[in-house]
């Protein structure tokens, strides 16, 4: 932990969660809670709830919730430190100077390293391209109609063509050569036995993270050449994936919606022609991580790809990713000119305006890729495409929108709507008997599935239900004397599988040892990762109620049980000693004759 609990539970109780999530989403009062739409998922009706009270936010419809300090965590990808610091500096609280271990310190003087390395460098190479060496590549934008403006907000620069310039200039700033390795700018080279930059003579662009901070260059090469861009390699402070060009400024122009395309000239182009809403993928598969990425800052991504074939794919791949991170997806395709950047300067802004108008739903865009690859006047063509389309309509979770999408494509295809509504109900059915996947897997089920020989004792159902089992008696233990009274003279927090619900059940039980109060919120604040922070909101808000004492009891029992017979189960495959595992067995024959009482005689 960075700072202590008391300065971080100060700065939680100095900053109330319904003004602070106020400042993001509109919220509504009724009854003792407050509701408005999630800011992490797409929907229409209200289902983010604050509870002011518990000081947490918890949403019925996506599972997102924690504290104050995890919502800022989400919503503005804090991480927990940078949040307290936020939020300290919200609500004028002093902060003590941090305290790291040595492990952090490190870690931490070395991405502030990094960070400054990248900063000098871009100096560097901007310095460079105004100055005379760096007339070629200037004329090169010019030619590419970059204006000053534009060149400066993108910092835009110019890597000298000796090929050892940056590592000079670096040195002479005092970095060691161990760092500036680290910093993917500088190789070794065998040639001259020593180091020697990564980029030269080549145009630079400078990534930026969300924060406005360089994490990265892309290098291209001044007229032809191979590779037409060089990118910094995966780093400390890089991630491509994790990454999108353009974001640190799309995300203030505040528009819901967000173009997205493949480089970093469209982006610059469609940025000088007045469209400040628009990032890149940088030429890579779209991933995961740039869809939440993205659902952070906007509710609808427009795909512009290139208009070439590679770009139709990579568009279609786009499409399920970026919908299952909540957004609402459109398709751009480019009529004249290879890319954005291309049609702008053919067409003008107001051109692309109107096109920009054209865009259509991803699933009009799927169908329409699709129907070229089929001839709609041979019949079995037609009986395939038919599927197809119904494969896609199938998707949509909305019975309306459905509806609306086959009557459009009907009208369009000459499609029978009929024929489409049988295909559609067929795979329904096929989907209803299939068993249902998990739920949303969070991080530590993954785990699960990595951890050493727990997958081939139970299904994932049975998993699913151990976890269940786990999140229930720590919400019981929480808010139930009676329960904790009963139960903690029988289990003990290393009972629990999993090390979340270790330390999560080691917490409660601290608490319950001294008698005091449990505030869910606090709770949180042993956590700073973001999805055990959700994990606790979870616990605290989605558990059932049970109808009597009885069924309480019972259900106790059960949870008590299935946990501990998976701790003995899992200890049981792991020993190789005779003694231990006659004492394993037995131990089991008296689970199963335990019973919890809970009221006494
Ligand atoms: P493109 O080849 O479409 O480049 O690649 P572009 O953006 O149109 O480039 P200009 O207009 O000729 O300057 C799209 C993106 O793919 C990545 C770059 O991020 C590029 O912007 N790319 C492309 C590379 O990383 N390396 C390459 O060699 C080529
Ligand atoms: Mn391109």
């Amino acid at each position: 932990m960075y700072y202590s609990e008391e300065i971080i539970e100060e700065v939680r109780i100095e900053n109330d969660i319904v003004d602070v999530v106020s400042e993001y989403i509109q919220l509504k009062k009724k009854g003792s809670s407050y509701f408005g739409l999630c800011p992490f998922h797409n929907e229409s009706t209200p289902s983010f709830s604050v509870s002011p009270d518990k000081q947490m936010y918890y949403c019925f419809g996506c599972g997102a919730g924690g504290n104050v300090l995890s919502f800022l965590m989400q919503m503005e990808n804090y991480d927990f430190v940078e949040a307290v610091k936020y939020l300290a500096a919200r609500a004028h609280v002093m902060l003590p100077e941090p305290e790291y271990s040595q492990e952090a310190k490190k870690h931490f003087l070395l991405k502030e390293q990094l960070f400054s390395i990248h900063k000098e460098a871009a100096k560097y190479f901007y310095y460079n391209l105004y100055s005379e060496r760096g007339t070629a590549a200037l004329e090169y934008l010019e030619k590419r109609k970059t204006n000053l403006e534009v060149q400066k907000t993108f910092g835009l620069g110019y890597s000298n063509i000796t090929a050892y310039d940056l590592y000079k200039y670096l040195r002479h700033k005092g970095y060691e050569d161990e760092v500036l390795m680290q910093s993917g700018l500088i190789n070794t080279s065998k040639k001259s036995q020593g180091y020697m930059d990564r980029f030269w003579n080549r145009l630079m662009f400078p990534i930026f993270d969300v924060h406005g901070r360089i994490i990265g260059f892309g290098g291209r090469t001044i007229g032809e050449g191979e590779p037409k861009y060089l990118n910094s390699p995966e780093t400390t402070l890089f991630h491509k994936g994790k990454n999108l060009y353009g974001l640190h400024l799309a995300r203030v122009s505040r528009k819901q919606q967000i173009l997205m395309v493949e480089g970093y000239m469209d982006v610059i182009s469609l940025y000088q022609a007045g469209f400040h809403n628009v990032v890149a993928t940088l030429g890579t598969a779209c991933t995961s991580d740039q869809g939440r990425l993205l659902r952070k800052y906007a509710s609808e991504v427009v795909i512009i790809y290139d208009s070439d074939e590679a770009g139709i794919n990579a568009s279609l791949r786009a499409i399920p990713i970026l919908v299952s991170a909540g957004l609402t997806v459109r398709v751009l395709q480019i009529s004249e000119g290879k890319d954005p950047d291309e049609y702008i300067k053919q067409k003008g802004r107001d051109a692309f305006e109107q096109a920009l108008q054209q865009s259509k739903s991803h699933i009009n865009f799927q169908v329409d890729v699709l129907a070229k690859k089929f001839d709609l006047h041979n019949t079995e063509q037609k009986v395939t495409f038919t599927t197809e389309v119904a494969k896609i309509l199938a998707k949509l979770s909305s019975a309306i929108e459905q509806d609306a999408y086959m009557k459009q494509i009907a009208k369009d295809t000459s499609l029978s709507e009929n024929a489409i509504q049988i295909e559609i109900g067929k795979m329904m059915q096929r989907e209803v008997k299939m068993p249902k996947p998990p739920s949303k897997p969070v991080a530590y089920v993954k785990n699960y599935s990595t951890s050493k020989g727990f997958g081939h004792i139970q299904k994932n159902m049975g998993q699913r239900g151990i976890i269940e089992a786990q999140k229930n008696l720590i919400y019981l233990l929480a808010t139930n004397p009676v329960v904790y009274e009963k139960v903690g003279a029988v289990l003990s927090p290393d009972d629990f599988l999993d090390d979340f619900f270790q330390r999560a059940a080691t917490l409660i039980f601290a608490y319950n040892e001294k008698r005091q109060t449990i505030h869910p919120a606090e709770v949180v604040n042993s956590f700073v990762e973001l999805e055990e922070q959700k994990l606790i909101a979870q616990i605290f808000n989605g558990q059932p109620e049970y109808k009597s004492g009885q069924a309480l009891e019972k259900a106790v029992n059960d949870q008590v049980k299935l946990i501990k017979r998976h701790r003995i189960d899992i200890k049981a495959r792991t020993s190789t000693d005779i003694e231990e595992l006659q004492k394993l067995i037995e131990e089991k024959r008296r689970l199963e004759n335990l019973y919890i009482l809970f009221t006494d005689g």
